[in-house]
């Protein structure tokens, strides 16, 4: 891998730093396929958490790679979409837990990663938006579909529509950032949330994930009985007897992920 590095930590956190500076860590169709096949290799591993950052402290992604984009024709513009949208598949379908450590900027598909996974934290000097109608296109990585669905249809047409960057305060008063930490320090937030999530019962978490994620896409009816469903069959798990046993018992619980 060129652009992408993987860390892997004894505590079960995985860290994926996409790491091309010198272009502020802008995504040509090489990056993003290095993002999917480093997150299909940890969707194999396991890890409990995986948590997304960009080098440096200037940029988390400053978008897709506009001179690489200008070049392409329509079918090459398609396998790129298609290349992005099965790599932030990978973020926020997977069973496991992501968090977005936004250092800097997070504009167009740098925002689209970050709303891929199922957690910000930005840090102060995180700016955020879609700058792609300013450039004739339109946000292809699932900006459209997901904004929408984080901060409500009026708010995401509001930002697509006039390309608009937002500070981090503003970011977390739409609900598109959980939490602003100072400078230099999203990444550090970033790894003692996933420690919290981390010392879960990790079949727990991945199940919960799952629940959460139906709620976006199915009534509630049908959202409940795949609820009633994902509860009833983690009491088959030794991580739920281990859990609530533990908890009778006032001892710490020893979750083994199974
Ligand atoms: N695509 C391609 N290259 C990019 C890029 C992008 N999205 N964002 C930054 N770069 C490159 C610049 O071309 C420059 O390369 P160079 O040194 O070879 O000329 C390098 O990264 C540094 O960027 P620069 O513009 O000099 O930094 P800056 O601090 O003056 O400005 C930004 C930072 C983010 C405001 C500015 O780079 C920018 O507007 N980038 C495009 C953002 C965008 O529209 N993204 C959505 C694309 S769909």
């Amino acid at each position: 891998m060129d652009y992408v590095k993987l860390e892997r930590g004894d505590d079960g956190v995985a860290v994926l730093t996409i790491d091309r500076q010198e272009k502020l860590n802008a995504l040509d169709p090489q990056v993003v396929e290095e993002i999917g096949q480093s997150l299909l290799e940890l969707e194999s591993e396991g890890p409990r958490v995986i948590i997304v950052t960009g080098a440096g402290e200037k940029s988390f992604v400053a978008g897709a790679d506009i001179a690489a984009m200008s070049t392409m024709d329509p079918l090459e513009a398609k396998r790129f979409a298609e290349i992005g949208h099965a790599a932030m598949a990978l973020l926020d379908k997977s069973p496991i837990p992501t968090i977005a450590a936004v250092n800097g900027f997070a504009l167009g598909g740098g925002c689209e990663i970050a709303i891929a996974c199922d957690i910000r934290i930005a840090a102060e000097n995180a700016l955020f938006g879609f700058p792609e109608v300013g450039l004739g296109i339109l946000p292809g990585m699932g900006g459209t579909q997901r904004l929408p669905r984080l901060v409500g249809p009026a708010i995401a047409k509001e930002l697509i529509f006039t390309g608009r960057r937002i500070k981090a305060e503003e970011a977390r008063m739409i609900g598109l950032v959980n939490h602003i930490v100072p400078q230099g320090e999203a990444l550090k937030a970033a790894k003692e949330m996933a420690a919290e999530i981390a010392a879960n019962g990790p079949v727990a978490v991945r199940h919960a994930k799952a629940a959460a994620n139906r709620a976006l896409d199915v009534d509630l009816i049908s959202g409940l009985e795949y609820e009633a469903d994902q509860f009833a069959l983690l009491f088959a798990t030794e991580d739920a007897s281990e859990g609530m046993g533990a908890f009778v018992e006032r001892r710490k619980a020893e979750f083994k992920g199974r």
